[in-house]
């Protein structure tokens, strides 16, 4: 039976948590984490020790698969659809300006999935830039229907994967989709399943790579058996890292990681001091600085901040400009609180 999932953008965090990480398993993560703590072994406990002050990522770009290099800062086309990520946006001239306006910034990365709107961000997407400028990357997802407003369920059966892949090749007017991303796991079909329908449509030509969203690593490694995956994409900011283990995973394994709600999916993230503190000495916002942090914290690191809004757009792909000094860098890293397990990991090497 469908589990009907509530949606809006918070509910989406909600089947964020519940698919890709259980409370169970986080503490799971935590345990496993002071285990390796105690064993000495802090780059694998931690994570974000592979990027900490004197290595902080600063490379522009991102190869996805063998052959789409895309600027690391991509545009998530979720926000450009109605009210509750349903229908047409109430002002679609506007939506098609925001889209046009981040290809002249230099976007080359744009995120959506058939489930926006349902279908509205794709024929926005088609509507504005079609036909595409040469080297942009679209990538779409399949495998949430929308049955209403604030509903989102699982469907990834093979069969509606491949009904799925027809649509919105269909809407994006495109023939082959450069990056499609399984949009979630479903409890009823096994992922092995799943991504075996999209190695076939991959083999048919309709799909070049083929991502994952809201899996954890395990999931990951069952569908890397079937066919190679190129991406994933979880919930991922800097007050939520639940999914650290799987971007550690990703940059052991040179998979894009992207991060939705990288600025908290708006209203998640509150400035805090480190933060304003960041924000002020640079002239910018906090926004920009979480972004920028993003961008430091991993070289496998494709933020997608979505935005309806023009100015929001502008400031946002600025932010790839912005250079944090280690010691803000390190400063916003322990909001999440992984500080404490580094001070912790310092007492025990020091012991
Ligand atoms: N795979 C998944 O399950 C999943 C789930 C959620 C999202 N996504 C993808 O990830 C992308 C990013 O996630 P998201 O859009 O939900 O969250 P987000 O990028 O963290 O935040 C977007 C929100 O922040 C606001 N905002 C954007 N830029 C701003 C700025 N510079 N200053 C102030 N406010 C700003 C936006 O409002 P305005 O419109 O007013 O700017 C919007 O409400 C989505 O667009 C979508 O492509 C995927």
């Amino acid at each position: 039976m469908n589990v009907l999932l509530r949606v809006m953008t918070d509910e989406l965090a909600e089947l964020n948590e519940t698919r890709s990480l259980t409370r169970r398993r986080f503490l799971g993560i935590s345990l496993a984490g002071g285990a390796a703590l105690l064993a000495g072994k802090t780059d694998l406990a931690l994570g974000a020790e592979t990027s900490t002050s004197s290595n902080m990522a600063t490379n522009p770009t991102f190869t996805l698969g063998s052959d789409f290099t895309v600027k690391r800062l991509g545009f998530g086309a979720m926000r450009i659809t109605g009210e509750g990520i349903w229908g047409w946006p109430p002002d679609r001239q506007n939506a098609l300006k925001v889209l046009r306006r981040a290809v002249e910034l230099g976007v080359n990365l744009i995120d959506t999935a058939d489930a926006y709107g349902p279908d509205t961000s794709e024929l926005l997407i088609a509507e504005a830039l079609y036909p595409y400028p040469k080297g942009l990357v679209i990538a779409t997802k399949g495998g949430l229907t929308r049955p209403g407003p604030g509903q989102w369920v699982p469907d990834c059966r093979p069969e509606h994967l491949k009904q799925a892949v027809d649509g919105s090749l269909k809407r994006l007017r495109l023939g082959r989709i450069d990056l499609y991303q399984l949009h979630t796991v479903d409890r009823k079909v096994p992922i092995e399943e799943s991504v075996g329908a999209l190695k076939q449509l991959r083999d048919a030509g309709k799909i070049r790579h083929i991502g994952l969203s809201n899996v954890d690593r395990r999931e990951i490694e069952s569908a890397r058996k079937i066919v190679p995956i190129v991406s994933v994409q979880n919930r991922y900011n800097i007050e939520d890292r639940k999914s650290e283990d799987v971007l550690v995973y990703c940059e052991k394994e040179k998979l894009g990681f992207l991060p939705w709600f990288p600025i908290g999916g708006g209203g998640g993230l509150k400035p805090k001091n480190p933060l304003n503190t960041a924000a002020k000495a640079h002239g910018v916002s906090v926004f920009q600085v979480a972004l920028a942090w993003l961008l430091e914290r991993s070289p496998v690191m494709l933020p997608i901040p979505g935005t309806s809004s023009l100015a929001h757009l502008e400031e946002n792909v600025a932010a790839a400009k912005l250079k944090l000094t280690p010691e803000e860098w390190k400063a916003i890293d322990g909001l999440a609180g992984w500080s404490f397990f580094r001070a912790l990991a310092k007492r025990l090497q020091s012991a």
